[in-house]
């Protein structure tokens, strides 16, 4: 099987880290260059060690992982601990100090340097705030015409951190317009799609049945993400959001996706952080994202507890 080369940007995050194991499970079609983290969920920080942790449960030993922006383009950082937990990773209990550590490079200069030395074939696949992506564009815009592709987890019609506005875009409106605007082709799985996307009960008890390290670790993901959505949101249980991206790249016919326009709203009143999606083509701007829409749960499901039980 030919790899598809990308970097996984991450905050991780309960989904994020779902989404990094179904990347590196044995079904998957990616080969992951390196992780990259950003303020998101929490502190930067907090995220790095969180995806550290993450490789090491699952041997992901080859694979850098590299710190990046601690603090959005222009506003003050917002952290999302209420969905997280104070570590970003609550639940499961992991060993304090992991043992794979981070390189001492930051995460801008890695995403920079792999795409100014790759064929074009890289894929970022951004599932935390947009400022790594924004800050390595305006770093070095010789990269922008080599991304092969951004495959990203954020907006949406509507909002869940404010009405209008999606987490992973209102932290940072300012990066993700700098991204939207760039010219690379763009993929967007926002909570259109990522609501479809529900670990319902009866799906944590199916995925309860796999029985492994792996799929041990990620039921007690669920288990702390379910609660929080449940009582924060109201939700019958969590979105596993970032994993749609992933789950997308190992296999497209999951989804169902539009050509339109999206801009980035980054002066409203009310609307701040807004993905405004020109459906109706009112706008007469050239279409500039891939705009998933519909998912396939079933195949969704499948692709998860195939992804976990390849860990066996
Ligand atoms: C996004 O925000 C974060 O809480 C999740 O990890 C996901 O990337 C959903 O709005
Ligand atoms: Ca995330």
């Amino acid at each position: 099987m030919v790899k598809r080369k990308v970097i996984l940007d991450c905050d991780p995050g309960h989904d994020d880290a779902i989404a990094i194991i179904l990347a590196a499970s044995k079904i998957s079609n990616l080969k992951i260059e390196a992780i990259t983290t950003v303020a998101g969920n929490v502190e930067v920080e907090k995220n790095t060690l969180n995806a550290l942790k993450v490789c090491d449960i699952i041997g992901l030993e080859n694979v850098p992982v590299a710190q990046g922006a601690e603090r959005p383009l222009v506003k003050e950082r917002e952290i999302a601990e209420e969905i997280h937990g104070e570590t970003g990773l609550d639940g499961p209990v992991l060993p304090e100090n992991p043992t794979k550590k981070a390189i001492d490079k930051h995460g801008v200069d890695v995403i920079i340097e792999k795409i100014l030395s790759s064929d074009n074939d890289i894929t970022l696949v951004p599932t935390g705030p947009l400022t790594n992506i924004a800050l390595a564009m305006i770093k070095e815009p010789k990269i922008i015409p080599k991304i092969k592709e951004i495959v990203l987890m954020g907006g949406g019609t509507f909002g869940n951190w404010t009405p209008a506005a999606e987490f992973n875009i209102y932290v940072d409106a300012e990066a993700a317009k700098v991204v939207f605007e760039s010219g690379v082709p763009i993929s967007m799985f926002g909570l259109d799609v990522t609501h479809q996307a529900i670990a319902t009960d009866d799906i944590v008890k199916e995925l309860s049945e796999i029985d492994n390290p792996i799929a041990d670790f990620v039921i007690e993901l669920l288990k702390f993400f379910s609660e929080t959505y449940k009582e924060v949101f109201g939700f019958a249980g969590p979105p596993i959001h970032d994993a749609c991206t992933v789950a997308y790249l190992i296999d497209p016919s999951i989804f169902q996706m539009n050509h339109v326009r999206v801009d980035i709203e980054t002066k409203g009143e009310f609307t701040y952080g807004m993905t405004v999606v020109d459906t109706l083509e009112t706008t007469g701007k050239e279409p500039n994202v891939h705009f998933a829409y519909q998912l396939d749960s079933d195949k969704f499901w499948d692709l998860m507890t195939r992804g976990l039980k390849s860990y066996s």
